[in-house]
């Protein structure tokens, strides 16, 4: 079935097909990606790993529609993305909560904008504010919220108008490691019940593995692919997952990755 945006009910593909990236600056060149070619199956979820400044944020934001690549293209079902992709949510590393609207108002952000009916939005949003554990604090506002509370309520934010494809940028980057580990057996429980396309960036090699259907690993600027990991556990994911063999396996090939090519 198709919406009529185009959208197949059975999720979005992306398809990053021969991007470069070079970003001028003051009459000098800075390449960032190194032709990347890059397939996620709809509902998939999607971690690209690798170190600080190599251009994953780059790459995120070309997803998004927010930059224009130096050549190459985005396939969004196949359709060439032109401008801004509206149907994506955005989740970054600093939560970008208005502090002068109670947690309920800032989830609700985005219905405006979007043209959803106030009572369905408002539906929603304290749905979802249900199924992240923060029912009962949507008159709160967000310096009343520890930042795992607010990276939870911006993770809302982002799901209200059920974006087919979720583009998160280290979201659990400044948080910390017992936080981290809470909010990534949220997320795959999420993602069990309603998955959509995630493109998660980290540089957190554990994260990526437990997250994820595939890994795709960076190396350094001008970041190309290095190598792609399948991880095939099922979803939702719990932590016992994280002490099998198979876990273990793939992180040790990446930190290896890692080492023999000078990032670690
Ligand atoms: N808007 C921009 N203008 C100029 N240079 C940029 C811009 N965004 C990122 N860069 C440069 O691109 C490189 C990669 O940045 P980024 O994608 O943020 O890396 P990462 O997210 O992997 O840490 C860095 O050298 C950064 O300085
Ligand atoms: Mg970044």
């Amino acid at each position: 079935m198709q919406s009529p945006d185009g959208n197949d009910s059975n999720g979005v593909g992306i398809s990053v097909c021969a991007i470069n990236m070079a970003f001028e600056r003051r009459g000098s060149r800075v390449d960032v990606l190194s032709d990347i070619n890059l397939d996620i199956a709809p509902r998939k979820f999607c971690s690209i790993l690798g170190p600080s400044g190599c251009g994953k944020s780059t790459l995120l934001m070309l997803v998004a529609g927010l930059y224009q690549p130096s050549s190459g293209r985005i396939l969004v079902n196949g359709q060439t993305l032109k401008g801004c992709y509206s149907d994506c949510g955005i989740v970054f590393q600093t939560d970008v909560l208005l502090p002068w609207l109670s947690v309920l108002g800032n989830v609700l952000l985005p219905a405006d904008v979007k043209k959803l009916p106030k009572a369905a939005a408002t539906e929603r949003a304290r749905t979802l504010l249900e199924q992240v554990g923060l029912n009962g604090f949507e008159t709160h506002y967000p310096n009343e919220l520890s930042g795992g509370m607010r990276q939870r309520a911006s993770l809302c934010r982002a799901l209200l108008h059920e974006p087919a494809v979720m583009l998160m940028d280290e979201p659990f980057g400044a948080l910390d490691a017992l936080t981290r580990e809470r909010m990534q057996s949220d997320l795959t429980k999420l993602g069990a019940t309603d998955p959509r396309t995630v493109l998660f960036i980290t540089h957190d090699i554990e994260e990526a593995v437990f997250l994820s259907d595939q890994v795709v690993v960076l190396s350094q600027r001008p970041a190309s692919i290095l190598r792609q990991f399948d991880v095939n556990f099922p979803h939702p994911r719990t932590s016992d997952i994280r002490r099998t063999q198979e876990f273990h396996h793939i992180v040790d090939e990446i930190r290896e990755l890692f080492r023999e090519t000078g990032i670690l």
